[in-house]
C-alpha cells in the first residue's frame, strides 16, 4: 500500500484548527453534540474485548427497521472510513478492477490508488444533474472487475439516486460477479423523504456503510458499520477487521447504542435544524448571483459552481474567505474538481452562523472577481 494524504484530510477544519474558523460551511455532518446531552450511564462498562463483529445488542439496533438483515450481516467498524478501508483492502488487489463514480468521498478512490488496482473512474457532471450514467458503468466493468463503488445520498452534491439507478447497478453487479458498495454514511439525513432499505437488503451482492458521524453529530466515537448478506467475504471482512483493532472501543459502543436507542427523538431534531437551515440557503442561491446548483435531495452539502460569466481568482477566493472572513467551505479540488465548484455545508452551522458565512461568501466571490 502506498498511502497519501488527501486534501481535504490535510485542508479540513480539525486539521486548520476550529478556532481559527468562524464560520463553519465546510462540514459534512450536522454540529457536533457533548456527551452530557446524552444523559447515557457509562459507569459499569466492563473495559474488555468486546465481540468482534461489535456487541450484538448494538447490531442488532443498527438493522432494526429492517425485515430482511440479521445481526449477523453486520460488522461494526472504527467509523465508516474503517468499513470502506476494509471493503477496499477485502476485495481489491493490483490484478483487481474497479469502476468508482466521482467526485465521491476521497477515500472511495484514494484507498484503491494506494492499493495500486485499476480504476476506472465514471464521472458525474453539473450538466447531467450528477445522474448516474448506468451505461458508462456497464462499459466500464473488465473481465477482473470486483467492486463497482458510490456513494448514495451522495457527497459532495446531495444527489440521491432513484430505484431505478440502483436496481440497473445492482444487476450489473450480480451479472458481471462483482459486489456493488453504497457508501450510505448520509442514509439517515433523508429530511425531505421516506427512508428507503439499506442497499444491502437488495442483494447479497451489496455491501452498505454508514456511521454515526454525520447524523447524529457524533464523529469522535468513531462508531460506523458494514453490511452485508454475502456471509463469505463478510468472513473476511472480519478478518480484516480484526487484524486492524481485533474489536471497536466498548466505550464508543456503548455511546452508539445509545444513539440508535434513541435515534428517533435524536434524528428529527436534527432534520427540523436541517430543514431551517437549508430552506435558507435555497433562498439566498436563488438571490445570490455568482453560484449556479444541482440542488440536493438529502444530507447537508451542495456542491454549486461560479457560473461561467464570472471569472474568479479560485486562489485569492479560498484564501480570503478564510483568513478576511473567517468563513470555510469545501474548495472543489477536496473531489478532484475545478476550485470554482466548492462544497457548502448548511447541515452543521447554526442558522446565524449560516447567514453570516453565507454573506461572506458572496461578499468574497465579489472582492475575488477578475
Ligand atoms: C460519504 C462518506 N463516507 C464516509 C465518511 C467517513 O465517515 P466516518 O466519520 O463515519 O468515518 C464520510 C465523511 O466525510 C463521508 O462523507
Amino acid at each position: 500500500m502506498r498511502y497519501t494524504r488527501m486534501p481535504i484530510e490535510i485542508e479540513s477544519p480539525e486539521e486548520k484548527g476550529y478556532s481559527t474558523i468562524q464560520y463553519n460551511l465546510a462540514e459534512s455532518s450536522v454540529r457536533d453534540i457533548t456527551l452530557d446531552s446524552l444523559n447515557v450511564d457509562l459507569s459499569g462498562i466492563l473495559l474488555f474485548y468486546g465481540e468482534h463483529k461489535g456487541m450484538y445488542k448494538l447490531r442488532q439496533a443498527i438493522i432494526e427497521e429492517s425485515k430482511v438483515l440479521t445481526p449477523e450481516d453486520v460488522i461494526v467498524t472504527a467509523g465508516a472510513a474503517m468499513a470502506l478501508f476494509i471493503t477496499s483492502t477485502t476485495l481489491l488487489s493490483p490484478k483487481d478492477h474497479l469502476v468508482v463514480i466521482r467526485p465521491n468521498y476521497g477515500t472511495n478512490i484514494e484507498t484503491p490508488r494506494a492499493i495500486e488496482c485499476t480504476i476506472s473512474i465514471v464521472d458525474l457532471s453539473f450538466e447531467h444533474n450528477y445522474e448516474i450514467d448506468v451505461a458508462a458503468v456497464a462499459a466500464a466493468i473488465q473481465p477482473n472487475t470486483r467492486l463497482i463503488s458510490i456513494t448514495n445520498p451522495h457527497n459532495p452534491t446531495g444527489r440521491v439516486y432513484s430505484d431505478e439507478t440502483l436496481r440497473a447497478l445492482i444487476a450489473l453487479a450480480e451479472e458481471r460477479g462483482c459486489h456493488l458498495l453504497v457508501d450510505e454514511t448520509y442514509r439517515d439525513l433523508n429530511f425531505q423523504t421516506a427512508l428507503k432499505p439499506f442497499a444491502a437488503e437488495l442483494s447479497d451482492k451489496v455491501i452498505s456503510v454508514s456511521s454515526v458521524s454525520k447524523s447524529y453529530g457524533a464523529p469522535g466515537i468513531r462508531t460506523g458499520w458494514v453490511i452485508t448478506r454475502d456471509q463469505k467475504l463478510l468472513h473476511d471482512l472480519l478478518a480484516a477487521r480484526e487484524q486492524i483493532t481485533l474489536c471497536n472501543s466498548v466505550v464508543d459502543e456503548t455511546i452508539a447504542l445509545h444513539l440508535l436507542t434513541h435515534k428517533e427523538k435524536l434524528v428529527s431534531a436534527h432534520h427540523e435544524h436541517i430543514r431551517k437551515n437549508f430552506a435558507y440557503l435555497k433562498e439566498w442561491m436563488a438571490k445570490q448571483p455568482y453560484l449556479e446548483w444541482v440542488e440536493p435531495q438529502a444530507g447537508v452539502v451542495c456542491f454549486p459552481r461560479v457560473k461561467a460569466q464570472y471569472k474568479v481568482d479560485v486562489e485569492a477566493l479560498y484564501d480570503k474567505l478564510y483568513n478576511e472572513y473567517g468563513t470555510v467551505v469545501g474548495p472543489g479540488h477536496w473531489f478532484e474538481q475545478e476550485r470554482t465548484y466548492m462544497r457548502i455545508g448548511y447541515g452543521y452551522p447554526h442558522h446565524e452562523e449560516l447567514k453570516t458565512g453565507l454573506h461572506n461568501l458572496e461578499k468574497c466571490i465579489k472582492a475575488t472577481l477578475l
